[in-house]
């Protein structure tokens, strides 16, 4: 029987990926930063480790708790929508820290064993912002571009090892937590310059005529561990895959 190791699946993508795998009879390290046996199904394969990605000890201790893994999703991540000029270094920092440092971290700790067995699958969990650039998202595209690069550069270097490196690239999915997750970091960054602008961008976000669903990405993210031949980046949910299609 393989084994998952997920991170960030207190919600959103990661607990429904999490919970996906499980039903398809594979063993889950679902991994959170405050561990909560709640908020998942109640299963013999299913194990909750604390682990927070900016944190060196809590990596060593997860991924020295989870033993033997077969496949690493790294989808923990934070957002932030805001002016540049409205954001702090801090909170440019925090952003990188989480979604760029903390997904090569995983990475790099968890690769020795796959090395080792010449066996592995790694998942990162970036955007589609990243295909097509929004305003007022500069922070957040660029943590998400620079693990998209990354990982196409990593996916290289390890195909002599037989260990792959996939991208799962979501569209907006309203149901998550990650909006509200975002909003604290979000205080009091709007410029008075901008405050028009912005508007308009708020606007026009509306109501949107397509979204991504959690289930698309645990979808996607299955495809991306079980199927060898899938390429490198794949896009999750209908406005995701709209947007690849016309890039
Ligand atoms: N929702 C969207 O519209 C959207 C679109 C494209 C891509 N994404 C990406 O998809 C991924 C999942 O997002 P989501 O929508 O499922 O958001 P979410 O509901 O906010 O889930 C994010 C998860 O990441 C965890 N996390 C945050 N910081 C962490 C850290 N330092 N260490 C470990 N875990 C941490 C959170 O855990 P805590 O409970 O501890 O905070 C939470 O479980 C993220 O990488 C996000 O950037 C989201």
């Amino acid at each position: 029987m393989k084994t998952v190791l997920i991170t960030g699946c207190s919600s959103g993508f990661g607990l429904e990926t999490a919970r996906y795998f499980l039903d398809r009879d594979w063993q889950v390290v679902a991994t959170m930063r405050t561990p909560r046996d709640d908020v998942m199904p109640r299963s013999e394969r299913l194990r909750v480790l604390a682990l927070d990605v900016t944190n060196p000890d809590s990596i060593r201790q997860a991924v020295q708790a989870a033993g033997p893994i077969d496949a690493l999703v790294n989808n923990a991540g934070i957002g932030m929508l805001g002016a540049l000029e409205g954001t702090s270094m801090q909170v440019a920092r925090e952003v990188f820290e989480t979604n760029t440092f903390g997904t090569i971290a995983m990475t790099q700790a968890m690769l020795p064993q796959f090395r080792e067995r010449k066996a592995g699958v790694i998942v990162n969990v970036t955007s589609s912002v990243t295909l097509k650039s929004l305003p007022l998202l500069s922070v957040y595209t660029a943590s998400k571009a620079a693990i998209n690069a990354f990982t196409e550069s990593l996916a290289l270097e390890l195909q002599p090892f037989n260990v792959r490196v996939s991208l799962v690239l979501p569209g907006r999915a309203p149901e998550t937590s990650f909006g509200a997750n975002a909003r604290s970091r979000m205080q009091g960054n709007s410029p008075e310059a901008y405050a028009a602008f912005a508007q308009s961008v708020f606007a026009g976000m509306g109501q949107p005529s397509l979204i991504t669903r959690a289930l698309d990405v645990a979808e996607a993210v299955w495809r991306a561990v079980n199927d060898a031949s899938c390429p490198v980046r794949i896009a999750a949910g209908a406005d995701a895959v709209a947007l690849a299609e016309s890039c």
